[in-house]
């Protein structure tokens, strides 16, 4: 037997099989040959909610959880905050490599040309309600940029390639388009004479002015903030796009499928808890009573903690610098020296030391979204803006994987064998009660 293998006996057999390990990891369809009884199809790994499977391999982005480290393509997330810009990111993500100078050039130009939507959308855009949720709209308006590119469904290289650009491009304008609508304001169209962020910032907020001027701090601002947020490897709206995109559907249904994922509360809408519990604590004076109710498990400390990150998330540490550049153009936040000394404690508290808990990219973010002027419900949609490169790298390698098919996983049926149907006026007598 390979010594990079797994022995396993079945007791109820006596049987003795082989399981090769690669990667770290063993096949599950290896299981398969084990064959647990005369009828059945070979053992099945049973793992609710993929805690310790691996559906795919990947070369995009790496995460050590133990260690703290995150990297796109093998590149510290740390210098591409530093250095980069979210294009520049978004273009790595894609292509494996940063891009040349000639490169990049033509990838601006191509993101740039493609930012306008058809005059359609916005129709639908009036058609909702005037406080619906930014991100039912961003779900909705997504899926339906499928109808206006039809070729979308091809599977060749170059059409992908294009709707690739055009999604990364029109994501902020149909964010900004959703702002405006819940304020009531007319949609301020693109302007190609700024860069990515800095046209978002101009459809968000440019009112009456000529020739809307972001400020440099705040556009450095969220473009690390996007950086930080363009991919995570395996996470539920990612796994969402790789699932829906494993069907061979067009690209803009897959995102639209991860943008689904990330407005449920346990994945976008964490860094809007943060907000409210600083709200919830309001002094500093509060926070040890708020400490002990975690303890007591009454309470939870929103913005700390992480399933693979179980050291410091090095995404908080650059958030956490940048909050008091922020705040240095801004009105300065009340709750940042809560949120502060509420850390400071945590960090230091036997509780969350014992747990490896740390901050993570929640606790300081949403502070600084605050403070740039985005309202809660905004927060997930900036999330989507900037996962969206990560969405469609991911999707291109699924497409570029042979051993990726539909995704498809298995179930361990526990309910009712076969039984007889029964005409209604016949079954009052056994019917169990439901409801
Ligand atoms: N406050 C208090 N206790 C906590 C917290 C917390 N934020 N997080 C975990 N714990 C405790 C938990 O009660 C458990 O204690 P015990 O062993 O006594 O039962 C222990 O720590 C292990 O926690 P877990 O629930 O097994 O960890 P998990 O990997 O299932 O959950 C998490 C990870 C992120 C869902 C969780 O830490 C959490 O709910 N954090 C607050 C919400 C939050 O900030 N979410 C944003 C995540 S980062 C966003 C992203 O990367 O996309």
């Amino acid at each position: 037997m390979a010594s990079n293998s797994l022995t396993i006996t079945d007791n109820s057999t006596g049987k003795v099989y082989g399981i090769p390990i690669t990667n770290g990891a063993i096949r599950a369809m290896d299981l398969r040959h084990i064959r647990t009884g005369p009828d059945d199809f070979g053992l099945l790994s049973y793992d609710p909610a993929f805690m310790n499977t691996a559906s795919t391999t990947s070369r995009i982005t790496e995460i050590d959880g133990d260690r703290g480290i995150l990297r796109y393509r093998g590149y510290p997330i740390e210098e591409l905050a530093e250095r980069s810009s979210y294009l520049e990111v978004a273009y790595l993500l894609l292509h494996g490599e940063l891009p040349t100078l000639g490169q990049m050039d033509e990838w601006v130009y191509q993101i740039t040309h493609h930012t306008w939507i058809h005059e359609n959308i916005k129709k639908f855009m009036d058609g909702f309600h005037y406080d619906a949720h930014p991100m039912g709209m961003l779900v909705s308006t997504v899926g339906a940029l499928s109808t206006f590119y039809p070729e979308a469904r091809q599977g060749d290289a170059e059409t992908r390639r294009l709707q690739i650009v055009r999604l990364i491009a029109k994501m902020p304008t149909l964010a900004a388009f959703a702002f405006r609508h819940s304020l009531g304001m007319p949609y301020a169209y693109p302007d190609n004479g700024l860069s990515y962020v800095g046209n978002f910032l101009n459809m968000l907020f440019k009112t009456t002015e000529v020739k809307y001027q972001p400020n440099a701090t705040i556009e450095r601002a969220l473009e690390v903030l996007f950086i930080l947020h363009a991919d995570h490897e395996q996470n539920c709206s990612t796994n969402a796009v790789r699932s829906v995109g494993s069907s061979r559907v067009d690209p803009y249904s897959a995102v639209a499928g991860g943008v689904a994922a990330l407005y449920g509360p346990l994945h976008g809408g964490a860094n809007e808890e943060v907000l409210r519990m600083l709200r919830g604590i309001g002094a500093q004076g509060r926070i040890p009573e708020f400490i002990k109710q975690v303890k007591e498990g009454k309470a939870k400390l929103m913005g700390f903690g992480h399933r693979v990150y179980k050291n410091y998330d090095p995404r908080a540490r650059i958030i956490k610098r940048m909050a008091d550049e922020v705040f240095e153009v801004t009105q300065p936040s009340p709750l940042l020296p809560v949120a502060q000394e509420l850390e400071r404690i945590a960090l230091e508290d036997e509780y969350f030391v014992s747990r490896k808990l740390y901050p993570n990219v929640d606790f300081y973010s949403g502070l600084i979204y605050q403070a740039i002027g985005f309202p809660v419900e905004m927060f997930p949609v900036l999330f989507a803006i900037a996962r969206t490169s990560g969405w469609l790298s991911q999707w291109q390698e699924l497409l570029a994987d042979p051993e990726q098919k539909i995704a498809r996983p298995r179930q361990i049926y526990l309910g009712q064998g076969m039984r007889q149907y029964v005409e209604m006026g016949k079954r009052e007598e056994d019917a169990p009660e439901i409801g």
